[in-house]
């Protein structure tokens, strides 16, 4: 599908070539009071992010993923210069977020799929105008990118809905749309499809993916959805503690964490366990079995194997979720280096 974005080039700004996201060892320390007991407080600090260095090109599309509370959102904050890095270098397109944050917001589109940046009471299309005049975007560029907007995003009949009307997967659509109208070079998304229906969802991804191709726009995911991943990022760190603990394509994830995924197949007739090694029978109900196969391989010759010598009525594969793959990591990794555990987090 043609979507008509812009191209990168014509965006506008600094050519910057290579490293278009930069961090250097960037921290992030929170003072938190705890309450030890009644009216006793002490001090203690939060290290959020610890230490944390990675680049992204222009053009790439990452996924930032991590158990919670891991600081990926205190990341996606400090590039947007909403908070200032405890220690560390960091750059966006050549600028420090904290320092010139006016002038970063032109170049950078913002979702927080747990917040609106929309006017509540306002219709989403006044929203859109405010944004217009704050962001000074030309009328012609407005227009195109708004209109873009609302024909993939399928906003029509939004447009005169106030926002507290919309229902979470219209309101997601409606900010990503706000996020755009300007031209960002890059895109945050924490969390974009948090809460969507599998056709909102299916809907959002899509458009991110033409807004990559067409556009291409830098994009950084941060998700609790394996299926964000897999369908949009050709890389994937993931942070656990505020740590960077692996970054590299999905597959590799997997490998790493040996996890595994489902294959649930229902056969005409109750029959024994199926043999088809590496996959293992996990659970069988009736003409039902589960067979878990681990997750870098392709199922397609499992699939093809198990239909030539079964009486197969029905399958499916069940992908693991985020949260089994990152344990599974993180776990393997602790089993190879346990100090890592030990020296990190909380002071
Ligand atoms: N403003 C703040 N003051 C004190 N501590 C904070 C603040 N913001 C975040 N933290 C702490 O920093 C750590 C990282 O939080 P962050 O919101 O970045 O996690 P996250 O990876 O986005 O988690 P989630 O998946 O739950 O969204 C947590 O321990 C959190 O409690
Ligand atoms: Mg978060």
């Amino acid at each position: 599908m043609n979507s008509g974005f812009r191209g990168a080039a014509d965006a506008g700004g600094d050519a910057m070539e290579g490293a278009f996201i930069e961090l250097d060892r960037v921290e992030k320390v929170f003072d938190v009071l705890k309450r030890t007991g009644f009216l006793r407080r002490e001090r203690r600090q939060v290290r959020a992010v610890d230490s944390i260095s990675f680049t992204v090109a222009r053009g790439e599309m990452v996924g930032y993923i991590g158990p919670n509370g891991a600081g990926k959102s205190t990341t996606i904050k400090m590039l947007t210069g909403i908070l200032t890095p405890s220690g560390g270098r960091l750059r966006v397109a050549g600028i420090d977020p904290s320092r010139e944050r006016t002038r970063l917001a032109q170049r950078i589109g913002v979702v927080f799929g747990q917040r609106t940046t929309l006017w509540w009471d306002l219709p989403l299309i006044d929203s859109y105008r405010l944004m217009h005049r704050m962001y000074r975007i030309p009328d012609a560029r407005y227009r195109e990118n708004l209109d873009r907007c609302v024909e993939l995003l399928e906003l029509g009949s939004l447009l005169d809905v106030p926002v507290r009307q919309l229902s979470l997967g219209q309101r997601m659509r409606g900010d990503i749309a706000a996020a755009l109208l300007h031209d960002p070079e890059v895109l945050y998304l924490d969390e974009p499809t948090i809460g969507l229906d599998v056709i909102s969802k299916a809907r959002v991804r899509e458009f991110l993916r033409d807004l990559n191709a067409e556009r291409g726009t830098t994009v950084l995911l941060t998700t609790h959805d394996l299926q964000d991943i897999e369908q949009l990022c050709s890389r994937v760190m993931v942070i656990d503690h505020g740590r960077l603990m692996y970054d590299g394509p999905l597959a590799g994830l997997h490998e790493v964490g040996d996890s595994e995924r489902t294959l649930v197949v229902d056969l005409e007739r109750e029959l024994p366990p199926i043999e088809a090694p590496p996959a293992r029978v996990v659970k069988v109900e009736g003409p039902r079995q589960w067979l878990a196969f681990p997750a870098s391989r392709s199922a397609a010759p499992l699939v093809a194997r198990i239909a030539a010598e079964y009486p197969l009525v029905d399958l499916s594969v069940r992908e693991p979720d985020i949260e089994a793959v990152i344990a599974k990591m993180l776990h393997s990794l602790e089993d190879a280096a346990p100090q890592l555990r030990s020296e990190r987090t909380v002071s």
